[in-house]
């Protein structure tokens, strides 16, 4: 499987979203994750379907959208449009998750559950088969720039166990605090896709640091 590289626009300059789009594009980004949040599961506020549609028009990459929201089933069906590809929600916001998940691939879109740090992966134990992506947290989410938190990488190598036994076509990512050294280690032990803000957006060069990711990722294959 391809890792993949998924920079979140939540650190980019919005007055430049188109270029700066190309930019990661052209240093060999897979997919713009995007963060969606409430102001309720997580203290602040991005933005909504008005958005994502908009630049679905505008984006050549496909999308990978974060949910940080409560309740989330009710909103998923406006995140639905032809770019995007993976939809998370949060293990913790979705109380019937399997029934979420279910919704989620009723729009032939990848289903993802994204889990806070503190959450065990123990949640995941009846819902193997509705899901196509685990999204480990490494950072407490609802902010870009914080530092990563050192417990996540023991989760990771505790899921690429489970993967092992109960489902190898998982996607792993992980979100939170990665920059280029520390995606490349992560990387060696099983992840399979990095996602990242402030290391890529706070770049002088963003294709530049791009292509740093690619490089320290697709050395881990
Ligand atoms: C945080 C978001 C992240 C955030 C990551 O709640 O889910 O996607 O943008 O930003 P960095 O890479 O700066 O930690
Ligand atoms: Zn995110």
């Amino acid at each position: 499987m391809k890792k993949l590289l998924a920079p979140s626009l939540l650190s980019a300059d919005f007055g430049k979203l188109t270029e700066q789009i190309e930019q990661v594009r052209r240093g060999g980004a897979d997919l713009l994750h995007l963060d969606i949040m409430d102001g309720h599961f997580v203290p602040d506020i991005t933005y909504g379907p008005p958005v994502i549609r908009s630049l679905a028009k505008s984006s050549s990459l496909p999308f990978d959208i974060h949910l940080m929201i409560e309740q989330p089933d009710q909103l998923i069906p406006h995140f639905i449009t032809e770019r995007t590809e993976m939809l998370t929600v949060h293990a913790e916001a979705a109380i019937h998750l399997q029934r979420t998940l279910r919704l989620i691939r009723s729009f032939n879109v990848k289903a993802g559950v994204a889990l806070n740090p503190a959450t065990p992966l123990s949640v995941l134990d009846y819902i193997w088969e509705d899901l196509d992506l685990i999204l480990l947290m490494s950072v407490n989410p609802g902010y870009a720039g914080q530092s990563f938190i050192p417990s996540a990488q023991r989760k990771l190598v505790e899921l690429v166990e489970l993967k092992k036994r109960w489902k190898p076509d998982l996607i792993i990512a992980m979100d939170g605090g990665l920059d280029v050294e520390r995606s490349g280690q992560l990387c060696q032990c099983g992840l399979d896709m990095v996602i990242a803000g402030s290391a890529i957006f706070a770049a002088e060069d963003l294709t530049a640091r791009c292509l740093e990711f690619r490089h320290v990722i697709d050395a881990a294959i």
